[in-house]
């Protein structure tokens, strides 16, 4: 057989794809699996969004403006203006997804055995990116004990080599919750802007800001055009997953002009996908409201439940609808995987992320799990019902004795 690239064969798996199949067989026995693993939301779809690509008259499906058309990109600076941010149309690309513009970003910047310096836990596919650009991922590590700040600067400083291009992070965190401070913001940005590296922040969930707490977004520190790259995406914001349309946004014009030949090489995002993003732009900021109240509380009562079980540990989340938990066990993988195998409670279990694909860091993050909190508030009172109980089996049963032996 002809052999597949070292780089193939190093690409990440989705640290869930390997539960998958015991999720099947879960749901074919007959058990209903509660999914708290996955971001995707359950949250409806702006209807301006749905309606606009019912109700167009296209009859070409043609290609796109490589970039995304001139109306679309003003529109979004409009969104950003809204929310005290001055860009033009022009520092906008956009692209097919987040996904898309991290991929293309990692690309215009960074050769083969450059670093990007990341604080882990984080969203598993920056490993797969940079994998793809043969780049390496230089983790700093942020402890669930100051519940996932921003790692001192001075551990950054010294993670930085000849070979680092640029700093990501993802402001609220996809794993953690995390919300970075306007100080943390200020400290990066001080930090590449004295050793000349990129700042990338991935701002996918700027609309997903808790307790009435405030997003600050690298794009309004002044004096970093040449070095601040936004990613941003419509997936989350307006729960559109499936439109794929995302976008960069930087004010130096090198590196756009860099990214656009990316661009063209794919040639267009999706022509429908573009038309719900646009008319999206419409939604009035009561479904904001209302979608935000409604993670809050679903946030308020899985975090409530969480910490009722012993042993257990959980910083509650300030962004995004995700959070990382700390159990009394030794292997979150082995766990995750007993739940769908061998346990159920009155005919349910959990299917939840172990937390170890989140960290480049080996052995860090074991006894971790995350949680999403994409769904209604009975159901994750269930879903943390069954992880208590389950958990009292698992550490005291029989059942599972194969698999805490697996774990020594
Ligand atoms: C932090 C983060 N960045 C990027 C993405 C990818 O977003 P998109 O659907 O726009 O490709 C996700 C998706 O879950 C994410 O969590």
């Amino acid at each position: 057989m002809p052999a597949i690239s070292n780089k193939g064969l190093s690409m990440p798996e989705s640290p869930i794809r390997k539960l998958v199949p015991f999720a099947d067989n879960a749901k074919q026995k007959g058990i209903n699996v509660i999914h708290l693993n996955i971001g995707q939301p359950d949250i409806k779809t702006p209807q301006v969004a749905l309606d606009a690509v019912k109700n167009n008259d296209i009859s070409i499906l043609s290609y796109a403006k490589t970039e995304g058309s001139y109306n679309y990109r003003e529109k979004l600076a409009h969104y950003y203006l809204k929310n005290n941010i001055t860009i033009n149309a022009d520092d906008i690309l956009v692209t097919t997804g987040a996904s898309e513009a991290l991929s293309f970003v990692i690309g215009s910047i960074a050769d083969q055995y450059d670093e990007i310096i990341i604080p882990e836990p984080f969203y598993a596919n920056y490993n797969s990116f940079s994998t793809a650009f043969g780049v390496t991922v230089i983790p700093i590590v942020s402890k669930i004990e100051t519940g996932f700040a921003l790692p001192s600067i001075i551990e950054f400083e010294k993670a930085i080599t000849k070979k680092t291009k640029a700093i990501l992070i993802c402001n609220p965190n996809n794993p953690t919750g995390y919300l970075y401070s306007k100080k943390e913001i200020k400290q990066l940005a001080h930090l590449v802007k004295k050793h000349d590296l990129f700042l990338i922040v991935d701002e996918v969930y700027r609309e997903f800001i808790y307790d009435g707490k405030e997003h600050y977004s690298v794009l309004k520190e002044s004096n970093l055009e040449e070095n601040a790259i936004v990613i941003d995406s419509v997936s989350k914001r307006y729960s559109m997953c499936g439109a794929r349309i995302g976008c960069v946004i930087t004010k130096n014009q090198i590196l756009r002009n860099t990214i656009l030949k990316f661009m063209q090489a794919r040639l267009s995002p999706p022509t429908y996908a573009l038309i719900a993003s646009e008319a999206a732009l419409d939604t009035p900021q009561s479904y904001f409201d209302d979608v935000i109240e409604e993670y809050a509380s679903r946030r308020n009562i899985l975090i409530t439940e969480l910490n009722k079980i012993n042993e257990v540990t959980v910083v509650n989340p300030q962004g995004a609808f995700y959070c990382i938990v700390s159990l009394p066990i030794k292997n979150s993988d082995t766990f995750a995987q007993w739940l769908l195998e061998n346990y159920s409670l009155e005919n349910e279990t959990i299917m939840v992320a172990p937390a170890g694909g989140f960290y480049a860091t080996e052995n860090l993050g074991n006894n971790q799990i995350r949680i999403a909190y994409v769904l209604e508030k009975e159901i994750l009172k269930r879903a943390v019902r069954i992880l208590r109980e389950a958990l009292n089996t698992y550490i005291l049963n029989e059942h599972s004795k194969e698999y805490i032996l697996k774990e020594i």
